[in-house]
């Protein structure tokens, strides 16, 4: 596979078939210091003979085209540099469903799954329609997910990032799910919503950016260098800020029994959880499968 430096100098070696070629792009993935090397060489090998791994696996004699051989060694020459395997494939799976992602937007985390979850518990205690906005929607994986998990639900999603609601709307439509995306700056976003429908929402849900920039060295590269600040980064450095803000905010946007969900980093937990009874809130955390508390939810007291 000439161009990944799979081979030695010279007259380099071309795969005849797919067992050849995943033997050659899990050694060049290893070379690049790429972690679970076989398993990225899979994916990637069986993307660009449009099969999915366990196919792959089943057909490893298939021989192999020029076509073919070009698409893969541009696939394993962009993740060689590290770049998201989501991004080089160019989808990712979410709650079950595959999500289209590019560079410019957020790739959707297993971990916000959680979020989902404890959303759609939430609803399930309400009657009627349930109406939900998803502040920084990103790929609109959330206000998707919960517009086809929901029984009966009204959902918005808003982002600063106009490539962000581009994509969201794009998701949204190729999974048929009907969501409200709009390009708006934070809770101004949400309160353009409550003015326009004339009432306050059921729930609101809200994976924010809650890095430090002073953790941004020990970001995976994947992470630092492809995908978009906007989405890391917690506005001033302060990773509490969008939960406070919501938290102040809530009052005006939300009905009075309605609930607050948003993702959290590491050991954001007790300190949003007194922040919140501060400003007369009653809030718990949820745990994720990591043992991170990864869902903050409140309701006012
Ligand atoms: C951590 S990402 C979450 C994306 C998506 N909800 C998810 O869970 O994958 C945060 C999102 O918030 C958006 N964002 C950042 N600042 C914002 C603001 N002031 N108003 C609205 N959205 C904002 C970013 O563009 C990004 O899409």
């Amino acid at each position: 596979m000439s161009g990944t430096g799979a081979g030695a100098s010279g007259t380099l070696p071309r795969p005849t078939n797919a067992r050849e070629m995943l033997r050659m792009a899990q050694e060049f993935l290893e070379r690049k210091g790429i972690e679970e090397a076989q398993f990225e060489a899979g994916l990637l090998v069986g993307h660009a003979l449009g099969l999915d791994r366990l196919q792959l696996y089943c057909e490893l004699e298939r021989p192999i085209n020029g076509a073919e051989l070009d698409r893969a060694r541009d696939l394993l020459v962009r993740r060689g540099r590290h770049e998201p395997t989501a991004y080089v494939t160019g989808k990712r799976e979410f709650y079950g469903r595959d999500f289209v992602v590019r560079t410019g937007v957020l790739i959707p985390r297993p971990e916000t799954e959680l979020l989902v979850d404890r959303t759609r518990e939430l609803a399930g205690e309400r009657s009627g329609e349930v109406s939900v906005a998803d502040l920084g929607t990103g790929s609109g994986c959330l206000a998707v997910t919960l517009a086809l998990e929901l029984e009966e639900a009204r959902v918005w999603g808003t982002d600063v990032s106009a490539d962000a609601v581009e994509l969201a709307r794009e998701n949204a439509q190729r999974l048929e799910a009907e969501v409200d995306f709009r390009v708006a700056d934070g809770i101004e976003g949400l309160r353009a919503i409550v003015r326009e429908r004339g009432a306050p929402l059921d729930l609101i849900v809200c994976n924010p950016p809650y890095i430090e920039p002073s953790e941004a060295d020990s970001l995976a590269p994947e992470v630092r260098e492809y995908e978009p600040e906007v989405a890391l980064f917690a506005p001033g450095g302060d990773p509490d800020h969008w939960v406070l803000a919501l938290l102040d905010a809530g009052q005006e946007l939300l009905v009075d029994d309605g609930s607050l969900l948003v993702e959290l980093g590491h050991r954001q937990g007790e300190r949003v959880i007194a922040q919140a009874s501060e400003r007369g809130w009653s809030a718990r955390l949820h745990t994720d499968l990591s043992g991170v508390e990864r869902v903050f939810e409140a309701q006012r007291a």
